[in-house]
């Protein structure tokens, strides 16, 4: 299994030659403000068979509709979300909190968040989530946006992570501070950091981040925009 990391909360996750897209967010991002050919690039060639979206706020939804008409992917969400881009016309499946799920790439849980969710229209998002992955090459917890919460606890119940993908910008999520703290309750000592440095008011120290990390035993990927990591 391949992550690829392109900007802010924006990754694919490749298995079994399926495209997994996370909360893809190109158009308006300031990261390629430098650079608007490239955004304008994964939009137009970026391929997605399922695009997972763990909330509304613009910097994880904003291509959604846009992405999924080029591809045809299949829209995974709860079902609040899956119901509004359904009426767009793409194809959805709609979740909530509860079990795994079998797709044709792996195991899928909807999971808690704490944070909020709505449209930039005002319409209602439904509860914000993460997502727990499970697949025979390995395991990965989508946070999405949120605080720390007890409710983490509840993942290493059922699943043997290889991989956190954890929030670590602060203001809008949790710093890096909580998501160590995190990691110890998913129980995953590798961590993928992401939703930082996008905005000015979420710009981090990498080392400091890093630190934080290797204090405790643990690692904290930082990837480039466009780099790649093996689960
Ligand atoms: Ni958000
Ligand atoms: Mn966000």
């Amino acid at each position: 299994m391949v992550l690829t990391f392109y900007a802010h909360a924006t990754y694919t996750i490749i298995l079994d030659e399926k495209h997994v897209l996370i909360d893809p967010f190109f158009t308006g991002n300031p990261i390629f403000e430098k650079d608007p050919t490239l955004a304008q690039s994964y939009l137009n060639d970026l391929p997605a068979d399922f695009i997972l979206v763990t909330h509304t706020h613009h910097d994880h939804a904003s291509d959604v509709e846009s992405i999924a008409k080029r591809t045809g992917a299949t829209v995974i969400s709860n079902h609040e979300i899956a119901f509004y881009f359904a009426g767009k016309g793409l194809k959805t499946i709609g979740l909530n909190y509860g079990s795994f799920i079998d797709f044709e790439f792996g195991k899928l849980k909807y999971v808690w968040a704490a944070h909020s969710s709505t449209f930039e229209d005002g319409t209602y998002g439904g509860n914000p989530g993460g997502f727990v992955l499970q697949t025979d090459q390995g395991n990965v917890y989508m946070a999405g946006d949120t605080a720390l919460t007890q409710e983490m606890k509840l993942i290493p119940l059922f699943t043997e992570l290889d991989l956190a993908v954890l929030p670590i910008g602060g203001v809008f999520t949790m710093g890096p501070i909580e998501a160590v703290i995190a990691s110890d309750f998913v129980g995953c000592d590798r961590v993928l950091g992401v939703h930082y440095d996008t905005f000015p008011s979420i710009i981090i120290d990498h080392e400091v981040a890093r630190g934080i990390f290797t204090e405790r035993g643990k690692e904290l990927i930082l990837l480039g925009f466009g780099e790649s990591l093996e689960v």
